[in-house]
């Protein structure tokens, strides 16, 4: 957790992160086709929304209980708590984004929407469809290919602050044993 140059790590421990471009799924033609463009956009919008909102509370909770994990930030205890403690703020703050948007989706689902051939449909029906197809990226797809992402840049950190070639191999293997045995795709390793 960077706050100006403060860190959990350290003063200038860690460079700041760039956050990535667009945390939604990427738009790949259309999921809900008997609707406007215009609304469709709209709902997945709200939708898309949301599942960062949890995903984001997912990295919140995890990064807190990180930094409070005892012995783990040895000499930077009060450091360390004062970012799980900014963390703690920031959930606070995120948790009315939570609440709003469930709250729309919630009454959307309720209502019928006229579709482009003049229909009705249940918004539960559309929603519903369009939020399962996005739990499924969020949680089965996206994970992965984060994962191999990160692989590769942590393979780098590895080799470039182990030392040597044969600490760094140590490492490497020691880090692979971490690799969840139901991976479904192999790491590359360059
Ligand atoms: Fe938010």
């Amino acid at each position: 957790m960077v706050c100006g140059q403060r860190s959990g790590f350290g003063p200038d421990a860690l460079p700041d992160v760039e956050p990535p471009q667009n945390l939604a799924r990427p738009e790949a033609g259309r999921f809900i086709p008997e609707l406007d463009p215009e609304y469709e956009g709209f709902l997945s919008l709200l939708m898309n929304l949301l599942i960062i909102e949890f995903r984001a509370e997912i990295g919140f909770a995890n990064t807190q209980a990180i930094f409070r994990t005892p012995g783990l930030f040895k000499g930077l205890e009060q450091e360390a708590e004062l970012a799980a403690d900014i963390i703690g703020r920031i959930r606070r703050d995120e948790e009315i984004h939570v609440y709003s948007l469930r709250l729309y989706l919630g009454e959307l689902r309720e209502l019928h929407i006229k579709t482009l051939d003049g229909k009705l449909l249940a918004g539960a029906d559309i929603i519903d469809r369009f939020w399962a197809g996005l739990v499924h990226w969020a949680t089965v797809e996206q994970p992965q290919l984060a994962a191999e992402a990160q692989y590769s840049v942590i393979r780098g950190h590895i080799r470039d602050q182990a030392g040597s070639p044969a600490m760094a191999g140590e490492i490497q293997a020691a880090f692979d044993n971490l690799i969840d045995p139901r991976c479904n795709r192999q790491f590359a390793t360059p």
